[in-house]
């Protein structure tokens, strides 16, 4: 099974970041967990601070992979365009967010990448990815 993880703007600094939000782990020392704990899954990752390259990698795994798991961060309530390329690919999409959107300031309540996912998951911390992963391996 092949899974692709795109993770958006500031989430590179997981870890250093609003600790008491987002928790203290880097990203990268959870994927290392992930990889050993499923290690018959080909994982992808990619993250950036650039709405048009989390467009464009969108695009290049949306046909090849089994599953995308992307936590848009900051764009999942402002891009259009992030909510369109999930609906342009043939791969089904989890949406992850660490916090609990929700319960934030009210302009995390809109997601133009729920409507698009096969579901959300949110307010988990980091086991949000786990469990994308679960539902793909279901
Ligand atoms: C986030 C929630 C977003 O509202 C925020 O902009 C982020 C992270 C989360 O994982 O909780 O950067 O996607």
């Amino acid at each position: 099974m092949k899974i692709a993880i795109i993770n958006g703007p500031n989430l590179n600094l997981l870890g250093k970041r609003e600790t008491d939000i987002y928790g203290s782990q880097p990203f990268e020392t959870y994927l290392e967990e992930l990889k050993k704990k499923y290690p018959s899954i080909s994982f992808t990752y990619f993250q950036s601070n650039i709405e048009g390259e989390l467009v464009n990698e969108i695009q290049r795994v949306g046909f090849e992979v089994d599953g995308i798991i992307i936590n848009p961060a900051g764009y999942t309530h402002t891009s259009v365009a992030i909510g369109d390329a999930i609906a342009a690919v043939k791969a089904k999409t989890v949406e992850v967010h660490i916090s609990n959107v929700p319960a934030r300031e009210d302009f995390r309540k809109l997601s133009h990448v729920s409507g698009k996912a096969v579901g959300s998951i949110f307010g988990l911390g980091l086991k949000g990815y786990e469990l994308a992963i679960q539902y793909f391996l279901q």
